[in-house]
Formats: structure tokens, C-alpha cells, sequence
């Protein structure tokens, strides 16, 4: 069909890809009261949505019911037999894509965004004059003038050529994540123990398939701390999932019957990998989850002199413009935390930096600040951090008081049936709140509040004063933030010395100084 040419529409800004970055984006400039075009090649919503955080969520949550099942029988419940239909779990999950999918259609139609269907392109401009950005659809092609330009464009599973992703047997979350994707493998490989390959371990398992990790480094999701990833190896060792560390993946093979991934030990230096001995991985299907590549190809960088480092478009930390003024760059494509909250987040601080730039719109400029990043990893147990960990602090230079807590020890977590713990961390020297992690249900629940208490800079004791519902896992947070301090009612005493005493009664709530009380606390 012959490509047909349109007038030029004018905007104030453009946004290219309409993942949670992009979509969000649109939605809040147009609150501003901007005239906004989003520009989407696939489906709205991106990678989150489609083949990302909610479809996971979606299996997560049929699989969490299907173990909540198998315990049944704990509770006191005798469950005679159940079938757990995958066709129908992913059905589900299919359903609440599409539901969502269409709730963010009609929000931008809400704000009067207007949607365009294609590949995005900046063809030329700068910010006095602005934009030009072609839009090339499956039939037409369309150029849009835009004052302002965001960068929304995401990013894609990484590959390796010798892995030979063949989307068949050899797959990405991407394969997996498909409407039409229905199968449980009998043994599932999964290369790549991070928070995807965890997620996924944790699905299949509990649909049955035999599942193993092959992970480069000497342990799974290596940024957590320690006491939790130890946690998570126990349970996935109770539930028959195999986790084989510091494995280097030389090649995957699809056989025809399956797949077969060939390693050696991690610890081999690249030179001499010719001639070592090797181990064999075999099974029916194979997971490459090594991480995502951003996408910047073809979106007219080069020609506009955007820097890109690795893939990722170079943005001003603060302000999140990219080095061509007028041009801004959010989420997973700037190769910062590829987190979908942190897309929306930085969403809201290029809007606002857009806008401002234009000076016809009364807001303020934004600037952005990563001091507190929640993030949760959902696997059952889930595992939720924010801020420092132990080690990071360290590194700091932050002298650090620890309060930990167990779900063991807690009346709701009891009754339940929870384990698990909570760490937070708190500066020794102002008892302010620095990080906090945890594994147990609930865990991203329980970060949220921290989160929130770590945002407004406050300290244990505004935790401590704080009263929290019994019995609820919120508890989790008290008894903790009080371990911090040595007082959590909950956990054995241990012999009190006259110092310690005085601390704790009267010193504490007042401001002491804890400088001085290193070798008590
Ligand atoms: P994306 O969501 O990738 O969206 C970018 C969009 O831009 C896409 O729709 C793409 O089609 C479009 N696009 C690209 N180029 C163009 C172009 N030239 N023209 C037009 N459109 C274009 N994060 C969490 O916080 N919590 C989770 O539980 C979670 N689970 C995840 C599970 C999986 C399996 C995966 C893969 C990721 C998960 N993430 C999760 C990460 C999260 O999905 C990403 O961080 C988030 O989607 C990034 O948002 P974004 O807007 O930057 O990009
Ligand atoms: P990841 O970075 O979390 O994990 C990749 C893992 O693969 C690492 O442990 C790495 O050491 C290992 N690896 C890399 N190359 C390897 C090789 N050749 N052989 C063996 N192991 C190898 O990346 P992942 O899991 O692909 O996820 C991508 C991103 O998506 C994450 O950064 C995360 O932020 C986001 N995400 C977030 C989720 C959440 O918030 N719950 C869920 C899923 C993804």
C-alpha cells in the first residue's frame, strides 16, 4: 500500500513509547494542561503491562493460591484434590492484561491525549524552534511537531549469540509472558538467577516442573542482603528448586527433544576456556533471564547528537534532559533501576522539567532524587528492600545500628503460618532510617511504610511512637525499628548493665548520644 503523507499536528510535548514511563507521563503533563501526543508501537502499557510486571504478577498470584492449597491441611482444612488448569491460569492473566490495557486507553482519551499507533522517530529540530517526529505506521507515515520531546522507549531481554534464543524451546520472559503461551515444561533451565529468573523459578515449580538455576555469580539475586538471600535459598531448596552458582553458560543447543546448555566454573578466565572440563545441563525448555538491553536504535539519536552510553540515552541526573536541549529521557532506556514505578517517578520529574522550559506552563522544575527506591522481588515469600544495605552503608562510611526481626516471633505472621524476616537499619549516630529488607509475606507492604518514613528523614523513635494495629504483619515494622535499639518486646532479653538501662529508659527517647554508647549497643 502506497505510504500516505498528513498535516502536521503541533503539541507541546511528544512522548515516545507508552510503557509505565510513557503513559504516566502523558497523563500528568496533560493535568498540567498540555496538549500531548503519546506514540506507541506496540501495546500501551510496555513492557510492565504486556509482557512484564503485571503478567507475572497475574501467574504469581494463581501460584501463590495453588501453595496455599498444599498447606491446607496446616490450617486445619482437608482439600480433596485440586487441578490446576494453566490454560486457564494464563487465560486469567491474558483477561487482566487486556482489562488494563484498555483502562489506559481510556484515561489518555480522558485527558484528550492523543494516541498514535507506530514507530517514533525525532527527524530534526531543537528546543527554540522544536521537534519534528515522524511516526511510521503499519500503513501510513505521519510527522508531528512537538515543543518538547520525552524518551520513553524501554527495553528488551539481553541475548548472547551462542544461547541461540530461538523463541521454540530456547526462550525470553517475552516467550513466556505471550497470550498464548500454555505450557509447563516437565524440566525447566533458567539461565540467569536474578529477579526474573527467581519470579519464574517460583511459578513453574509450583506447576510442576523441575526447575534449575544456572547463575554466573557465586549467588542468586547477589544485590540483597546476605541474611535474605540465604532465606530464599532455603525455601527454594524446600520447594525443589536448584540454584548452581558461579556457573559460566558457554552455549544452549536446542536437540530437537529438548535443550542442553553446556558450562564451566565461573572462576576460568575467558582465555583459557578451550579444554576445561565442562557440565551438561539438559531439559525440555530453557529461560534466558541475563538481564535487559536498552532500546535506542533508530529513534534519531545519532543525528541529533543525543549521547548514549552502552545503549543507554546519557540524561542529566536532576533533570533528566538528555544532552540536545528540549529533549528529556525516563526509565528503563536511561539504564538507570529498570523499575516500573522508578519509570513513572522520573515520568513526573520530565514533565515538570518540559514544561517548565517552555515558561508558559505556572509549575515548578522537579529534580530527581534515588534516595528511596522500594523494590520488591515476588516470589513467595516475597523479598521487599529500600534504601541501604548493611554493606553499601559500609561503604559510606555510616556507622550503622541493625534491628532484626523475625515473622516467627510475631502473633499475626503465627497465626498465618509466615516466616521470614526484617531488617532495618538505622545511622548510629541520629537513629535516622537508612534502609530496611525484608523476606516474609507482605514484605512489599511492610517497605512502603519504611519507604515513607525514610522520605520525610524521620528516625526508630518517630516508628516507635508510632501506635500499629494488633495483630497485623505492620507489627513486623515496630518490633523491629525497636530491635534497633535493643528494646523489641517480642525478642529474649539479654542481661541488662546500669548503662544499657539508662539508654533505654531515659536517654533514648530524648536524643541521647549515641556515640558513646558503641561497645553497650
Ligand atoms: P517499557 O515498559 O519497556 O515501555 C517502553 C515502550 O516503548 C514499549 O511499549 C515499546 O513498545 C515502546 N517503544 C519503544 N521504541 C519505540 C518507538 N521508537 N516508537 C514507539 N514506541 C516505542 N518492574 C517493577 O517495578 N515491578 C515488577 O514487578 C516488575 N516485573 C517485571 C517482570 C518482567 C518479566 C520484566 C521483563 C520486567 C519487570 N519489571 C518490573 C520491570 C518493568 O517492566 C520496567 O522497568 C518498566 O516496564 C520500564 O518502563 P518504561 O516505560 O521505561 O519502558
Ligand atoms: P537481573 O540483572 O536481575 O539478573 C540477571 C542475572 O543473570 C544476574 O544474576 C546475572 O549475574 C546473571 N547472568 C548474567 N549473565 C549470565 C550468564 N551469561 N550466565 C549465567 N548468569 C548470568 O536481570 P533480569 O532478571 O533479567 O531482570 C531484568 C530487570 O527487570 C531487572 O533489573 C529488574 O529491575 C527488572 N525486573 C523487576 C522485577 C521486580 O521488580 N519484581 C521483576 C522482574 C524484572
Amino acid at each position: 500500500m502506497p505510504k500516505e503523507e498528513t498535516v502536521e499536528k503541533q503539541y507541546d510535548l511528544v512522548i515516545i513509547g507508552a510503557g509505565p514511563g510513557g503513559y504516566h507521563a502523558a497523563i500528568r503533563a496533560a493535568q498540567y494542561g498540555a496538549k500531548v501526543a503519546l506514540i506507541e508501537k506496540n501495546k500501551l502499557g510496555g513492557t510492565c503491562l504486556n509482557r512484564g510486571c503485571i503478567p507475572t504478577k497475574a501467574l504469581l498470584a494463581s501460584a501463590h493460591f495453588i501453595e496455599k492449597l498444599q498447606e491446607a491441611e496446616e490450617f486445619g482444612v482437608e482439600v480433596k484434590g485440586y487441578n490446576a488448569d494453566f490454560s486457564k491460569v494464563v487465560e486469567r492473566k491474558n483477561k487482566i492484561v487486556n482489562e488494563l490495557g484498555m483502562g489506559i486507553a481510556n484515561l489518555q482519551k480522558s485527558w484528550k491525549n492523543d494516541v498514535y499507533i507506530g514507530h517514533g522517530k525525532i527527524i530534526r529540530g531543537n528546543a527554540e524552534d522544536g521537534f519534528e517526529v515522524l511516526i511510521q505506521g503499519e500503513t501510513n507515515e505521519e510527522t508531528i511537531l512537538a515543543k518538547r520531546v520525552i524518551l520513553a522507549t524501554g527495553s528488551i531481554p539481553a541475548l548472547i549469540p551462542n544461547f541461540n534464543v530461538d523463541h521454540e524451546r530456547i526462550l525470553t520472559s517475552d516467550d513466556i509472558l505471550n497470550p498464548n503461551f500454555k505450557t509447563i515444561p516437565k524440566r525447566l533451565l533458567i539461565i540467569g538467577a536474578g529477579v526474573i529468573g527467581c519470579e519464574f523459578a517460583d511459578i513453574f515449580t509450583t506447576f510442576g516442573s523441575e526447575v534449575t538455576l544456572l547463575e554466573y555469580l557465586p549467588s542468586p539475586i547477589a544485590t540483597e542482603e546476605p541474611i535474605i538471600i540465604k532465606q530464599l535459598q532455603k525455601k527454594f531448596d524446600s520447594k525443589g528448586i536448584k540454584i548452581i552458582t558461579s556457573q559460566n553458560v558457554l552455549t544452549v543447543e536446542n536437540t530437537g527433544s529438548g535443550v542442553k546448555a553446556t558450562t564451566c566454573s565461573a572462576s576460568i578466565p575467558i582465555d583459557e576456556i578451550e579444554n576445561v572440563e565442562t557440565s551438561i545441563f539438559e531439559a525440555d525448555l530453557c529461560l534466558v533471564s541475563i538481564g535487559r538491553n536498552k532500546v535506542s536504535k533508530n529513534l534519531g539519536l545519532e543525528e541529533l547528537g543525543i549521547e548514549t552510553r552502552r545503549g543507554a540515552i546519557e540524561v542529566d541526573p536532576g533533570t533528566l534532559e538528555t544532552s540536545v536541549n528540549g529533549i528529556f529521557a525516563i526509565g528503563d532506556v536511561t539504564g538507570g533501576l529498570m523499575l516500573a514505578h522508578v519509570a513513572s517517578y522520573e515520568g513526573d520529574i520530565a514533565v515538570a522539567n518540559a514544561l517548565h522550559s517552555l515558561g508558559i506552563f505556572k509549575n515548578h522544575s522537579k529534580s530527581a532524587n534515588y534516595r528511596v527506591v522500594p523494590s520488591t522481588i515476588f516470589t513467595s515469600p516475597n523479598i521487599g528492600s529500600v534504601g541501604l544495605k548493611r554493606k553499601q552503608a559500609k561503604g559510606f562510611g555510616i556507622d550503622v545500628l541493625v534491628g532484626q526481626f523475625s515473622y516467627e516471633s510475631l502473633g499475626k505472621a503465627k497465626c498465618m503460618g509466615e516466616e521470614g524476616l526484617l531488617i532495618i537499619l538505622a545511622d548510629k549516630h541520629t537513629l535516622q532510617i537508612i534502609g530496611a529488607s525484608c523476606i516474609g509475606e507482605g514484605a512489599s507492604e511492610l517497605i512502603a511504610e519504611i519507604a515513607l518514613a525514610m522520605q520525610n528523614g524521620l528516625t526508630i523513635e518517630d516508628i516507635t511512637g508510632t501506635i500499629h494495629s494488633h495483630p497485623t504483619l505492620s507489627e513486623m515494622v515496630l518490633e523491629a525499628a525497636e530491635a534497633v535499639v535493643g528494646r523489641a518486646i517480642h525478642k529474649k532479653g539479654h542481661p541488662i548493665t546500669p548503662r544499657l538501662r539508662d539508654l533505654l529508659m531515659e536517654q533514648f527517647p530524648f536524643g541521647i548520644e549515641l556515640k558513646k554508647s558503641k561497645s553497650i549497643l
